[in-house]
């Protein structure tokens, strides 16, 4: 053995078995069941996944990873408003001007406030198709209704990010689609006023119902779905895993 190989050996195994090491990193490599099972079981992120997986639940052409999709368009939903969240101000008197300015002269802003439009679109569609997928293959049967539930909050939560967003621009086409949609959350029975009146700030759509609008799209909306999708991964795992066909079928589809 050379003696750089030597130092690099004791330097790893210095630093692996080190307190500040071991107390992220709880086990070392498991080479038996138990400590593979512990090691998932003792890690949040890989805790988040099932310790077995169906074979079925595997396969492309079950999923279309579509959830996954879906989940993947939210994150750089993130990313990318994160970045607008730079040059754009939620005021009458700024807003549409600064998404000009990030469509015209901010470098990489049109490629990135297009990335964040497609990604919105592509979310809605996915998570639509995602909701196709879990209806065809009878995923929301027992014990996955609870599931179905949280995905269906998911989903709402993800087109009132859709419509949130949509005023932002604080163009023609974002001001009369936030009026008509104000509008008809107006005659909402019994609560229609009071409701058009929470969402708007105000009679009519004005500075109190953008920054409002801004507040949702950018903190509420985003944090909540986040909750919301812990919830609905956590719930995979303990509902056994994707679904499947019954035991027995398994193994001749898979
Ligand atoms: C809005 C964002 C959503 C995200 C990011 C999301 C994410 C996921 C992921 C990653 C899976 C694992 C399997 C797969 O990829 O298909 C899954 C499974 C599941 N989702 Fe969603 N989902 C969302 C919305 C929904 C909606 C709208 C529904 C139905 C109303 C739903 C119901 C379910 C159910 C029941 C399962 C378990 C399916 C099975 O075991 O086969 N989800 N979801």
């Amino acid at each position: 053995m050379t003696m750089a190989r030597e130092l690099f050996d004791r330097v790893v195994h210095g630093v692996t078995n080190s307190r500040v090491w071991r107390s992220f990193f709880r086990h070392g490599l498991p080479d038996n069941d138990l400590d593979r099972s512990l090691t998932i079981t003792s890690n949040v992120f890989l805790h988040l996944h099932p310790v077995r997986v169906r074979r079925s639940g595997l396969r492309l052409t079950y999923t279309w990873g579509l959830g996954g999709i879906t989940f993947f368009l939210f994150l750089v939903l993130g990313v990318t408003g994160g970045l607008l969240m730079f040059y754009y101000v939620p005021s009458v008197e700024r807003a549409y001007d600064d998404i000009v300015a990030i469509q015209s002269a901010i470098p990489f802003g049109g490629l990135i406030r297009n990335l964040h439009r497609w990604a919105a679109e592509g979310m809605v569609i996915c998570a639509f198709l995602h909701l196709c997928r879990v209806f065809y293959t009878g995923a929301y049967k027992p014990p996955r209704e609870f599931n179905w539930i949280v995905g269906i909050v998911a989903g709402l939560l993800t087109l009132a990010e859709s419509y949130t967003g949509y005023l932002l621009p604080w163009d023609q086409l974002a001001y009369w689609a936030v009026t008509v949609g104000s509008e008809i959350a107006g005659y909402t029975p019994f609560l229609g006023a009071q409701l058009r009146t929470i969402l708007l700030g105000g009679p009519v759509v004005g500075q109190p119902a953008l920054i409002r609008f801004y507040n949702l799209h950018v903190f509420i909306l985003p944090f909540t779905i986040v909750a919301v999708l812990g919830i609905h991964f956590w719930r995979i795992r303990k509902d056994g895993g994707i679904s499947g066909p019954p035991p027995g079928e398994d193994k001749e589809q898979g």
